[in-house]
Order: structure tokens, then C-alpha cells, then sequence
């Protein structure tokens, strides 16, 4: 029998002119995910164990950016699209089952389509399945010319269509299903005499009518998908359709997004339900965000795990963890692994950057925390500064459970506050406090008797 596993082609070489960039065009991401990246996965959510993706313009980039999870064939020169399927050969040319091919610029793909087309000629045993569309306005696309029983027997692309061929509206859209062994045995028989000198893949369908085959037209009812990206504009468009597509599908999960407009979540984020996103929500990378939190306004999230029931309001926190029932913000930044407890309180103008806050501790306003280990039960004083920097290297500072550090206390680093122990406010601490210790170092206060109304007396009048 047949090899029916199902390959996969994405084809990803050309250079992408109207994006105007540096980066190769398939680099360029939306919802965070590289475009050439979204154009596989969607291969991967129809059935392909590990697609093939087609590299030329900025090769070595993509390989190195999208890694080993996908397979690589270089076309080191761009000789058009059917040359690019035939690169593919290098890597997929024993397959003997079916393989789809799709565009590197058309991220919106619905895999359920691509399970149909590649159904569909396994089932009819074509030797292409191919997405077509009836278009008001089918200028730039290649129509499809069919014989007198309607079966498909060529496309003709723009640049090379007489005036009654540009009348036809129905499309090739550059997704395809083919039976492997007849693409690539066929691929070598196209030729570049056409308007633009390039080996036409769409050559494949009159190649196959002359060989005797048969290719099957299958339609795309949502237009939508097929949004193909050539510059900035459609590509802030597709990131549009998907975002609200991504939106939709956490809603139905459970999650409460009051303000779809303003809430930004990349493709990969997780969110557990009953969970409250708040307008002005920026949520982006591995981020997991857990069940019956409360996200926002004016919050970004990167890379953060927020564990259930907790809240982040007008915050950012980015590479860092925030545990279980605890409330960040607002205005608070936590990043470079910081990871919070169950139950804290991190308040006001607060930074942290690379702390263990223990369970149940407070730093509620205005405080500096970095490189610092902080036990459960602690509670850190309005405008408490770790000195973590000498300008030349980072300390740590390490706070026992239970301890109350005092307000505006300076704690230069390394240095080791005890559990249980007490830091006297606006101290500045250079040395170890031990366990149920009190730390205070601050001058000692002087109180002169009488002297504010000498002082009065002296200047004549009342001193407001
Ligand atoms: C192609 C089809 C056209 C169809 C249209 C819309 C051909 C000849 N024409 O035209 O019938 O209506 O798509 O989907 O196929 N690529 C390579 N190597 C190359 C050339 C292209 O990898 O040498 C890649 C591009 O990176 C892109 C994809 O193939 O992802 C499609 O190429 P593009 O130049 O956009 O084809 P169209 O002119 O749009
Ligand atoms: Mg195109």
C-alpha cells in the first residue's frame, strides 16, 4: 500500500521587496509568531508530523530563528515558485503519499481546510487537490482555464493572460494537495517561457492534464484566510483577523475580555478561566496566566506565569512569577526571574528584579528590591532600597521569615537580615542583623526644649 503519511511544503524563499526590510519577509511575526512559522504550524495542525520549509532570502536566519522542529530545503536562487517545489525534492523525493503546499506569506490558513484538500485527494486519487476562489476582482492572480467537461487543464498568471483570460474569476490561491511522486516527476518538465522567465508551480495543472492526471478544484468559502502578506499594512491586517480569532477562542474558554480593541495577546499565551483581562492589556510570549485572575488596565505581561486568583493591575511583569492569591501594583515592575509567593502584597512604585518573595510578604509602596532571597511573613517598608550594585558587581540580600524592615531603609549588599528580626526605619544597613535581632543605624534624635519659640521670639512674629 501507498506511503499515505501526509508531507508537507511550505514555500518561504522570496525576498518579500514591499516589506522594505532587513528581516526576511518570513520572519516578520504576528501574534509574536514569525509568519513563515504560522504557515507551518498550520501544516502541523492538519496532519503534518514535520513540514518542509522551502529557504532562500535570509535562509540561515530562519533556520536559525524557527530551529529543528521543521525540515529545510534551500533554493539559493529564486526561480519561481515551481522551482521551489522542486528544492523540496532534496528532502521529501521518496515520498510516495500525498503533500500539501502552501505560501510562506498567507499565515491565516485554516488547517481544517488543508485536512479537506488533502481528504479529498486521497479520496478521489488526483493527482492535485487545489484551492480555488471566485473573485470580484481576480487582477494578480492566476485564473484557471478548464475544457469543454469543466476539468481543470491550466492557470494562466496575470502577466501572461490574454484580455479574455483576465475576465475568468476563478483563482489559484497557491495551496495545494499533491501525490508527491507525480510533483516531482512533473516538476521537471515545466519550462520558464513566460512573461516573468520563473518555473510556474501553477504549470503544474496543465503538466498534469497533458500527462493524462487529474486535478481536483476545491473551493475556499472564507475568503478571509487566504489574506496573503506582501507588506506592512496587510501584515498589521492579518495580525487583526488573527488576533480577534485568538480573542474569540480564549472568550469561549471562559476568559472575560472586557475590551477586545485594546487587548493584545500573542498567539502562545494560556489563560485559565473565569480570569478578567482588563483593557489596555499587553499579554506576550510563554506567558501563563491561571484561573479567576484579574489582569489590568494598563498591564504588560511577558514571559510571566501568574498563578490562579491573583491580580496584576497597571503593572509590567516580564520573566517573572507571580504566586498564588497575590496582588502586584499598581505601578509595579517585576522582572529578571523574580518570583513571588501565595498571598503577597506588592504595591506602589515597587521594583523587583530578580527576588524570592516568600508567601504572605508585603512590600507595599515604593521600594527597590534586587538580587535578594525574602522569606515568608516579611514585610518591607515603604521606600526600602537594596544597594545590590557596587559599579562593579551584584549582591544578595537575604531577608529571614517574619522580619519587619522599617521605611527608608538602605540595605547594602551581600547582607543578611535574620528571621524575626527588626530593621529601625531610615537605617542604613552595612552589616548582618541576626535572627530576633534589632538593626538601627541612624544619628541618634536631639530634642532641644523650648527652642522653636526662642527661635520665634528672636525673629519677631508669628512663622507660618
Ligand atoms: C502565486 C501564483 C498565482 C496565485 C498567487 C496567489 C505562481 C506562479 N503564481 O503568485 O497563480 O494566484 O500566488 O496565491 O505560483 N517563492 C519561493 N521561491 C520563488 C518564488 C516564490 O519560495 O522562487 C515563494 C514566496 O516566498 C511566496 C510564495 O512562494 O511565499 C508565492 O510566491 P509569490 O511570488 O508571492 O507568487 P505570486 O506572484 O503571488
Ligand atoms: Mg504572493
Amino acid at each position: 500500500m501507498a506511503d499515505q503519511r501526509l508531507e508537507g511544503i511550505v514555500l518561504a524563499a522570496g525576498k518579500g521587496t514591499r516589506m522594505k526590510s532587513d528581516l526576511p519577509k518570513g520572519l516578520h511575526r504576528v501574534l509574536g509568531v514569525p509568519m513563515v512559522e504560522l504557515a507551518a504550524r498550520n501544516l502541523m495542525a492538519a496532519g503534518v508530523e514535520r513540514p518542509t520549509i522551502v529557504v532562500g532570502h535570509g535562509g540561515d536566519l530562519v533556520i536559525q530563528t524557527l530551529g529543528d522542529r521543521f525540515q529545510y530545503a534551500w533554493q539559493r536562487e529564486q526561480l519561481g515558485t515551481g522551482h521551489a517545489a522542486m528544492s523540496a525534492e532534496s528532502v521529501l523525493g521518496g515520498h510516495q503519499g500525498p503533500v500539501l503546499v502552501v505560501p510562506g506569506d498567507a499565515p491565516l490558513i485554516d488547517p481544517e481546510f488543508l485536512k479537506r484538500l488533502a481528504q479529498i485527494q486521497r479520496e478521489t486519487g488526483a493527482a492535485c487537490a487545489m484551492a480555488t476562489c471566485v473573485m470580484e476582482d481576480p487582477y494578480g492572480y492566476g485564473r484557471i482555464l478548464k475544457d469543454e467537461a469543466g476539468r481543470p487543464m491550466g492557470i494562466v498568471e496575470e502577466k501572461d493572460a490574454s484580455p479574455e483570460q483576465k475576465k475568468l474569476k476563478e483563482v489559484c490561491v497557491s495551496v495545494y494537495c499533491f501525490h508527491a511522486p507525480t510533483l516531482f516527476r512533473l516538476l521537471k518538465t515545466l519550462r520558464n517561457d513566460n512573461a516573468q522567465g520563473e518555473y510556474y508551480l501553477t504549470d503544474m495543472v496543465g503538466a498534469i492534464y497533458r500527462d493524462g492526471g487529474t486535478t481536483v478544484c476545491v473551493p475556499v468559502d472564507d475568503v478571509e484566510m487566504l489574506m496573503g502578506v506582501n507588506d506592512r499594512w496587510q501584515l498589521a491586517q492579518a495580525a487583526k483577523v488573527l488576533r480577534t480569532r485568538l480573542l474569540r477562542r480564549h472568550a469561549l474558554a471562559g476568559v472575560t475580555i472586557l475590551d477586545p480593541d485594546s487587548t493584545h495577546i500573542t498567539l502562545d499565551v494560556e489563560i485559565g478561566a473565569d480570569t478578567v483581562i482588563h483593557p489596555n492589556s499587553v499579554i506576550e510570549g510563554e506567558t501563563k496566566i491561571g484561573a479567576g485572575c484579574s489582569i489590568g488596565p494598563n498591564t504588560i505581561l511577558r514571559n510571566a506565569l501568574v498563578r490562579d486568583r491573583a491580580s496584576v493591575l497597571a503593572s509590567v511583569v516580564c520573566d517573572s512569577e507571580v504566586g498564588e492569591g497575590s496582588r502586584v501594583g499598581p505601578f509595579a515592575h517585576l522582572r529578571g526571574g523574580t518570583v513571588l509567593g501565595s498571598e503577597v502584597r506588592v504595591g506602589n512604585y515597587v521594583e523587583m528584579k530578580n527576588v524570592e518573595f516568600g508567601a504572605r510578604s508585603s512590600a507595599a509602596h515604593l521600594t527597590y528590591l534586587g538580587d535578594a532571597t525574602v522569606g515568608e511573613r516579611v514585610n518591607i517598608g515603604a521606600g526600602t532600597i537594596t544597594c545590590n550594585y557596587d559599579g562593579f558587581a551584584k549582591h544578595r540580600t537575604t531577608i529571614g521569615e517574619g522580619a519587619f524592615v522599617g521605611s527608608n531603609s538602605t540595605l547594602i549588599a551581600p547582607v543578611s537580615i535574620g528571621p524575626g528580626a527588626v530593621v529601625g526605619a531610615g537605617s542604613v544597613i552595612r552589616h548582618d542583623v541576626p535572627a530576633d535581632a534589632l538593626g538601627i543605624a541612624r544619628a541618634e534624635q536631639i530634642v532641644r526644649e523650648g527652642w522653636a519659640a526662642r527661635r520665634r521670639a528672636q525673629r519677631g512674629g508669628n512663622q507660618q
